[in-house]
């Protein structure tokens, strides 16, 4: 496994692996502090792809003034080791210097689906995240990109950059990873208090919840919502909640009636930490 720091470096890596016949080429971007959710993008990735590449860079664009960029974690010695046990090829580790030098003046903005949910409670987050996944793009010109249904307003995002600017690139989504109490994997779930943590089963709770009863025939996004609320309300007396939607797969708009498939998908706050997690409901196939 090759470590590169620079843009050439990875380039090299890249164009070698083609030269070698090593195709298609998938990348994994991520911020590090890697788990199992991350691990399970690298594998499929390692699976349909002949060169595998990882990128650990934590990016400071889509973090907002008051976030968390400082104090994220970065414990670069164990995810380059893990980088290396799931067979990784090349990790690219750029500090912020080499992917935003002085004088970048260039912003990738997606609109509509980056203006709802996660986007209306961060400012700009989505700038971030689509300006920093192009530049990957570009950087690594991967036939394949892994991300994880747990963000899933980015894999929406991103798909829409990718249309929309006619970027070479298959995105692949994988499904969320979750601990054994059903709480999504997140790197930020280091951030909760032994009382948060437990509380923060809350969420998948929720959206449990909401697959039940659609299944059971209610329709009225707006009645399930108010069923998820009460539960997250009941069961999270430390967290605040920032949303709790139904939304359209595709144009993430609120709907009204569930007559087709939906997301659910919750946000909720523990002191400083922000906790997301989402859910596919579909109403039952109508017999007959
Ligand atoms: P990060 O939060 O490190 O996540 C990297 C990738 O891992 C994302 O695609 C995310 O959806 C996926 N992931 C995280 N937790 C997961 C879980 N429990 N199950 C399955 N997949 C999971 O998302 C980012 O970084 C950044 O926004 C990035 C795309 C790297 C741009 O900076």
């Amino acid at each position: 496994m090759i470590v590169a720091e620079s843009i050439k470096e990875i380039r090299a890596f890249v164009a070698g692996a083609r030269e070698a016949g090593r195709e298609p080429v998938g990348v994994v971007p991520t911020m590090g502090a890697l788990h199992e959710g991350h691990y399970s993008l690298i594998d499929a990735a390692r699976r349909q792809c002949q060169a595998v590449v990882v990128s650990l860079f934590v990016n400071p664009t889509q973090f907002g003034p008051s976030e968390d960029f400082r104090s994220y974690p970065r414990p670069i010695e164990a995810d380059l080791a893990g980088c290396e046990a799931h067979g990784v090829d090349a990790v690219f580790h750029p500090p912020v210097e080499v992917m935003y030098p002085g004088g970048a003046a260039t912003t990738v903005h997606v609109s509509r689906p980056a203006e709802r949910l996660c986007g209306a409670s961060r400012p700009g987050h989505f700038d971030g995240v689509c300006t920093v996944v192009a530049k990957l793009f570009h950087i690594v010109g991967a036939e394949a990109a892994y991300f994880g249904q747990k963000d899933y307003q980015q894999t929406v995002v991103v798909r829409r950059m990718v249309a929309d600017l006619d970027m070479p690139v298959r995105i692949v989504v994988c499904p969320t990873v979750r601990e054994p109490d059903g709480l999504a994997m997140s790197s930020r779930n280091a951030y909760l208090s032994g009382p948060e943590r437990s509380q923060a089963v809350a969420l998948v709770e929720s959206l449990r919840l909401a697959g039940r009863l659609v299944e059971q025939g209610c329709r009225q996004a707006s009645d399930v919502v108010a069923a998820m609320r009460e539960h997250l309300r009941r069961r999270v007396p430390a967290g605040r909640i920032d949303y709790v939607e139904i939304v359209d797969p595709e144009t993430l708009e609120g709907v009204e009636t569930i007559d087709a498939p939906a997301v659910a998908a919750v946000a909720v706050r523990f002191g400083s930490a922000r906790l997301i997690d989402n859910m596919r409901v579909d109403a039952p196939a109508r017999s007959g």
